[in-house]
């Protein structure tokens, strides 16, 4: 291909999550994950993996294999993993993660939202953190403790409620809160002339959560 041939990106954008690398197949998987071109981007929706250093793994080699990596954190990510000898809560272990995404180059929430300017471009990808807030209800539930006595009931409770710790916040709901207020304040200052996608491991409705096979573990997956 020639110089001038290249003056239009002739890449991809990319999309991927719950690469979940703890489990080994998984792992070989992100190990053979690579561009198909020098100008693909790779979007990472979340769910990389739980404990500190395989984030870190799997990050570091994407982030050296694709033209620009966007990260947005899942549940996973923000366990603290009692085997994990990174034991940082909540807000400072999302912050952590924010600060190891700055040192590989990936755009994180808390980043200018990169415009992918090659293929159905210019858009503005819009990494997003806005957790859930136990809106989307277990059915026949009306308020948010009704809907998690139901999943208590059932047996069906995400491991949420006990790795993922919302400090300093006093709740997951109250960290959704406020991250709903920034991340409003931060699309509202996006360029209204461009389109956006916008990333998240947390559906900003419900339809995402039809296909679950028990429809209580709504409630840990979004906010409305
Ligand atoms: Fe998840």
């Amino acid at each position: 291909m020639s110089d001038k041939d290249r003056t239009v990106p002739v890449g991809k954008l990319l999309a991927v999550s719950d690469l979940h690398v703890v489990y080994d197949d998984n792992r070989t998987l992100v190990e053979k994950l690579r561009p198909a071109s020098d100008d693909d981007w790779l979007i990472v929706a979340g769910d990389v993996a739980e404990k500190y250093a395989d984030v870190e793994w799997a990050m570091r080699l994407l982030s050296g294999r694709f033209s620009r990596v966007i990260w947005a954190p899942g549940n996973h990510e923000l366990w603290t993993h009692p085997q994990d000898p990174c034991e940082l809560r909540g807000e400072e272990r999302y912050l952590r993660l924010v600060r190891l995404c700055r040192e590989l180059g990936i755009s994180t929430p808390e980043d200018p939202y990169p415009v992918w300017r090659g293929d159905g471009g210019p858009v503005v990808v819009a990494p997003l953190f806005v957790l859930y807030d136990y809106s989307f209800l277990a059915p026949g539930a009306t308020t948010k403790e009704e809907s998690l006595r139901l999943a208590h009931e059932s047996g069906v409770v995400c491991s949420d409620e006990y790795f993922l710790h919302p400090d300093p916040y006093p709740s997951r709901d109250a960290w959704c809160r406020s991250r709903v207020e920034e991340t409003e304040r931060r699309l509202s200052a996006v360029d209204p002339s461009l389109p956006t996608v916008l990333v998240s491991h947390y559906p900003l409705v419900r339809d995402p959560t039809r296909v679950l096979h028990y429809p209580q573990f709504a409630q840990w997956c979004g906010t409305s």
